[in-house]
């Protein structure tokens, strides 16, 4: 039987010992120790503070900075109170998205379109003994080659949990429709980008479009946003499939509500957040984030103008598809939905 690991309700960050008590998955039980004590989390032979008790013991000048990854971790696990069940189990399978750099005891979920190339490669620095030291001499496509970072999917349940419990864990994300719009433009408006034209243009355009051009139908190149849209809210397609993760919400992609995430970075403000987590992490001396790598910027307003071409219809089942992501990362309903 499949293994579970089990991360049940909330660490309380930053006191005492705590032991959650895990149920089960399948016919196995697995019970999972969770002792939240900070001061626990010294291992042997490593004198520097984690990144972990850098954040919840941290010294005063860095208070304004803190306050504002409290206040939204707060909000987030208020947000998973009101809007999920309470008890939900993950299994290794899960954890795909979360990047493990065990020399400076990170974790990181990886979101499509919030700069993840750039995180991939500074964590590849980091993990990397010194064979890399500039993050923008790694190939983006190099970034992306599986294999080249860990994942907490590779570990077992004890290793896992011991991870999940000592390491500082952050995931940055991004106004929703902001995300969506980037991944529509850069997945299917690019004409290099031919994978994705064969993979899920071809069927996009079976299926939504009356009449389509054999040529269409043969290549999926010129899918339109609106047609885009009626795919991702066809119960079909997910039916079908999972989402690709270029276009998965932030919730399924990294399970907010059962990983507690310490610190929850913002495209919108990327620079200062980075900042922070490689100064929590030791190494903001020798390590700038990369700010200058290529990538599908958008201004801010790019949703809007895609969206004037979605009737209300859809935009209400979309804005139902991403609400969770709305939700728990307090992003407000934009303005220029017309859903009411
Ligand atoms: C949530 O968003 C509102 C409006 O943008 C903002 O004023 C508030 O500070 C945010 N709260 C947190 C905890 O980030």
């Amino acid at each position: 039987p499949r293994r579970a690991v089990l991360d049940l309700d909330h660490m309380k960050m930053p006191r005492g010992g705590r032991l959650l008590l895990a149920t089960c998955l399948g016919s196995l039980f697995v019970l999972v120790l969770y002792f939240q004590s900070i001061t626990k989390t010294d291992r042997p032979g490593k004198s520097r503070r984690s990144p972990l008790q850098t954040l919840y013991n941290g010294d005063q000048s860095e208070l304004a900075a803190q306050r504002s990854l409290q206040g939204r971790r707060e909000l987030l696990e208020q947000a998973c109170l009101s809007h999920t069940r309470k008890r939900q189990v993950l299994s290794p399978e899960d954890l795909k998205h979360l990047i493990v750099d065990d020399k400076h005891s990170l974790i990181y979920c990886y979101v499509p379109k919030v700069a993840c190339t750039n995180w991939k490669r500074v964590l590849m620095v980091l993990t990397s003994d010194g064979r890399y030291v500039d993050p923008l001499a790694i190939p983006a496509n190099e970034a992306h080659v599986a294999g080249h970072l860990r994942t907490l999917s590779e570990f077992t349940v004890p290793e896992i949990n011991r991870r999940l419990r000592s390491y500082l864990k952050f995931v940055f994300v991004r106004e929703p429709f902001e995300r969506l719009v980037s991944a529509y433009r850069n997945k299917f408006t690019r004409s290099y980008n031919t994978a994705f034209h064969k993979r899920y243009g071809t069927k996009i355009i079976r299926r939504n479009r009356p009449d389509p051009e054999p040529a269409a139908l043969e290549k999926g190149d010129d899918v339109s946003f609106p047609e885009f849209v009626q795919y991702l809210v066809d119960p079909r397609t997910q039916r079908d499939e999972p989402f690709n993760e270029h276009w998965e919400r932030v919730h399924s992609l990294c399970h907010p509500c059962l990983i507690h995430y310490d610190v929850v970075g913002k495209y919108e403000t990327l620079e200062p957040d980075a900042q922070a987590v490689l100064r929590l992490a030791g190494v903001e001396e020798a390590l700038q984030f990369p700010t200058s790598g290529k990538s599908t910027r958008t201004d801010g307003n790019m949703a809007a103008r895609f969206f004037k071409h979605i009737s209300p219809f859809y935009q209400k089942k979309l804005f139902n598809l991403y609400r969770m992501d709305f939700l728990l990362f307090n992003y407000s309903t934009p303005e220029y939905l017309r859903t009411r």
